[in-house]
């Protein structure tokens, strides 16, 4: 499928040890890679787009044992800081973590090989979400389109290149989630997967909740499973990032909540796209039994 390109952006990338990050990010990295994690904090940790806001606001619903009214207190952005998130002159995530009370709950979209060593050494519990590598990448595009602070992503053929060969924002989708993979049983990490959210909310949101030491009635259970429906969210004002100006994501180009399917890629592959994608994932994937990707 053809889209057409965007009005040109002049934002570009950085580099850290060879993955592409925000140009802020990369020149406030000194404040990122000292952070002082405890080991009380739990880190949300996704590759772009595999559904952050939402295991976040599923988080957020059963630290506050599924008080709306609690949750509803900031926009979802404001409650969980992104480590590596910078702007000047606003404060950074990490001045954001570390003016919070104990127990934290921080995100992050880094890979493993990135992130403040300071959270190894505490021993930190995380939680990854992981999405299909076609969809991630379709929801990235449309995301890329929106959001006016990430380079212009080209036309949707010109940005497969730059997705496969890993210099989007983040890196390679491939090696992020490997490289999660391959520590999850070394570390405190409960691996989720989106598509296993879409299939079994509620199985999925009660292993977050044990993940999280909590132990809540089935009955809120299942309002948790209600509020952080992909419909509550869109419609929520302080889950769907309306509250961003135009100038940072232009959601009349393409909203924050797009579409929250599994499959949507099948809109956007060309079937030539599509056996070359298997191809790469299968080289790249190559015994970490995760082959999700190939059967969605
Ligand atoms: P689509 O663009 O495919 O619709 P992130 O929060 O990591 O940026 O991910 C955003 C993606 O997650 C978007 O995917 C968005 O629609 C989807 N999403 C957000 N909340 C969701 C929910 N409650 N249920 C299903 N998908 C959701």
């Amino acid at each position: 499928m053809a889209l057409a390109p965007e009005l040109s952006r002049q934002t570009k990338l950085k580099e850290v040890a060879g993955i592409p990050l925000r140009d802020s990010t990369v020149d406030n990295w000194s404040q990122i890679q000292t952070f002082k994690a405890k080991p009380d904090d739990l880190l949300i940790c996704t590759y772009p787009k595999s559904g952050t806001t939402w295991i976040q606001e599923i988080v957020n619903m059963i630290e506050q044992n599924g008080d709306v009214e609690k949750c509803q207190r900031t926009i979802i952005q404001h409650r969980h800081p992104f480590i590596e998130w910078a702007r000047p002159p606003q404060p950074s995530g990490v001045d954001k973590a570390n003016a919070m009370p104990a127990p934290r709950i921080l995100r992050t979209h880094l890979p493993t090989q990135l992130l403040p060593p300071s959270f190894w050494t505490n021993n930190c519990k995380y939680l990854y979400v992981a999405r299909n590598a076609k969809d991630c990448m379709v929801s990235f595009y449309h995301f890329y389109r929106m959001c006016q602070v990430l380079p212009n992503p080209g036309t949707w053929n010109e940005y497969f290149e730059t997705f496969i060969n890993g210099k989007v924002s983040c890196g390679s989708w491939f090696d992020h989630v490997k490289g999660w993979w391959e520590i999850r049983d070394r570390y405190q990490i409960l691996f989720l997967f989106y598509e296993d959210m879409k299939r079994d909310p509620k199985r999925e949101i009660q292993k977050v909740m044990q993940f999280m030491g909590k132990n809540l009635d089935e009955e809120v259970v299942d309002k948790i499973v209600l509020e952080t429906s992909f419909e509550k969210m869109k419609d929520n004002p302080l889950t769907n990032f309306s509250t961003i100006p135009k100038t940072i994501m232009d959601q009349s180009i393409s909203p924050f909540m797009r579409k929250g399917i599994v499959g949507d890629w099948k809109n956007h592959f060309t079937v030539a796209q599509n056996e070359r994608f298997d191809e790469i994932y299968e080289q790249k994937m190559d015994g970490t039994s995760l082959n999700f990707c190939m059967e969605l």
